[in-house]
């Protein structure tokens, strides 16, 4: 085992101690500024998933001992808002642009009492990685837009009243083909589960589930990362793919996914690609040990480079949907066997908080 990697595993055996302080920060992302990582997530309250709190920020310099930094982004009180206290605000990641010095972050929100079905992307700015966040828009996504690498002649050529069964054979090609990009051209695509990625040239990317959960798009944010380009592909068209995380090895981008079981347990998936436009490679599931086939219980957030090392941690969210603040994380350091990242269960670090019914 190389050096890094032990000093990681080490790190995260006196994680699995710090029960105290563990965060109520959900479906999270991370960012590392100026010798701190900043954990951003959903605050969980006891009886409901619904946003009544907002989106808190911890943050550590050592990954271990965690700092409450308050509510960066709470929800608003006045109804109509977008982000109206009983929304859904979910899965948010904060990326920084050092051009406009601002932090960007991007989450998935839902409008109250409408349950999933605005499936819209949310965006707010802050000038402190700790906020308080500005809260700009939301709303779908690249409306009037087509996907790079789609036939789009033969995409508008699909009519969506010719498939109202879903499922068949005969539907799930239609699917490939496009009939929801184009059913949603006007409007914008849906956006659910989400994250950020920055590539080595400062090209920040948004992937979310798409197409009703059925497909990933990969789009590319404007330079300061406050809005869409355009310009975006798809993935997996079809797959089912939900809660995705991505990060990249000498050259190679891996995306860990799971499947659509609503707040159960599934199991992982894992794709590699040379670019972010693909082609995307399925590989088999990457995690191994009991309970390898529901991601042991969990479900993926985000890919957390270790600074300094190539290293890196898969962190992953136990939902608890009958009492949500209960809801727990496994950190799972990605090792590296015949090339391709593999999750083992006896590596696996549990972060539990206590259980507060705040
Ligand atoms: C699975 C998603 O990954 C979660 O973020 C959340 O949206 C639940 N589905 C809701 O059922």
């Amino acid at each position: 085992m190389k050096k890094p990697l032990l000093s990681l595993m080490l790190l995260l055996c006196s994680l699995a101690t710090q029960a105290i302080t563990t965060p109520n920060a959900h479906g999270g992302g991370f960012l590392w500024h100026k010798g701190r990582y900043y954990w951003y997530g959903e605050h969980k309250s006891n009886h409901t998933s619904a946003a009544l709190v907002g989106i808190t920020c911890y943050s550590s310099a050592n990954l271990k001992d965690w700092r409450y930094e308050g509510i960066a982004l709470p929800v608003a009180e006045q109804p109509g808002s977008d982000i109206e206290r009983g929304c859904i605000m979910e899965r948010p990641k904060v990326i920084y642009n050092a051009a406009t010095r601002k932090f960007v972050m991007w989450f998935h929100l839902e409008l109250k009492g409408r349950g999933y079905s605005a499936a819209r992307a949310a965006v707010a700015v802050a000038n402190k990685p700790t906020g308080p966040f500005t809260f700009l828009r939301s709303g779908r996504v690249n409306a009037g837009r087509w996907p790079a690498l789609l036939d789009t002649a033969r995409a508008m050529a699909l009519r969506p009243e010719s498939y109202k069964t879903w499922w068949t054979p005969e539907w799930h090609r239609a699917i490939t083909q496009g009939l929801f990009v184009r059913r949603d051209l006007a409007e914008g695509q849906m956006s659910r589960d989400m994250t950020l990625y920055v590539d080595d040239d400062g090209t920040a990317y948004h992937i979310y589930s798409s197409e009703d959960n059925l497909t990933l798009h990969i789009a590319e944010l404007t330079a300061d990362y406050t809005s869409h380009t355009g310009r975006y592909w798809r993935m997996a068209p079809g797959g089912q793919n939900e809660a995705p995380t991505l990060f990249k090895k000498d050259g190679t981008y891996w995306m860990i996914t799971s499947g659509c079981t609503g707040w159960a347990p599934n199991a992982a998936r894992m794709f590699s690609a040379p670019s972010l436009a693909g082609p995307w490679t399925a590989h088999e599931n990457p995690c191994r040990g009991p309970e390898a086939e529901t991601t042991f219980g969990a479900q993926g957030t985000y890919a957390l480079r270790i600074q300094g090392t190539q290293d890196f941690v898969f962190v992953a969210d136990v939902w608890q949907p009958k009492h949500p603040s209960t809801a727990y994380y496994l950190w799972i350091p990605i090792t590296f066997e015949d090339g391709k990242p593999t999750l083992r269960r006896e590596n696996i670090r549990e972060m539990r908080r206590e259980l507060s019914f705040e």
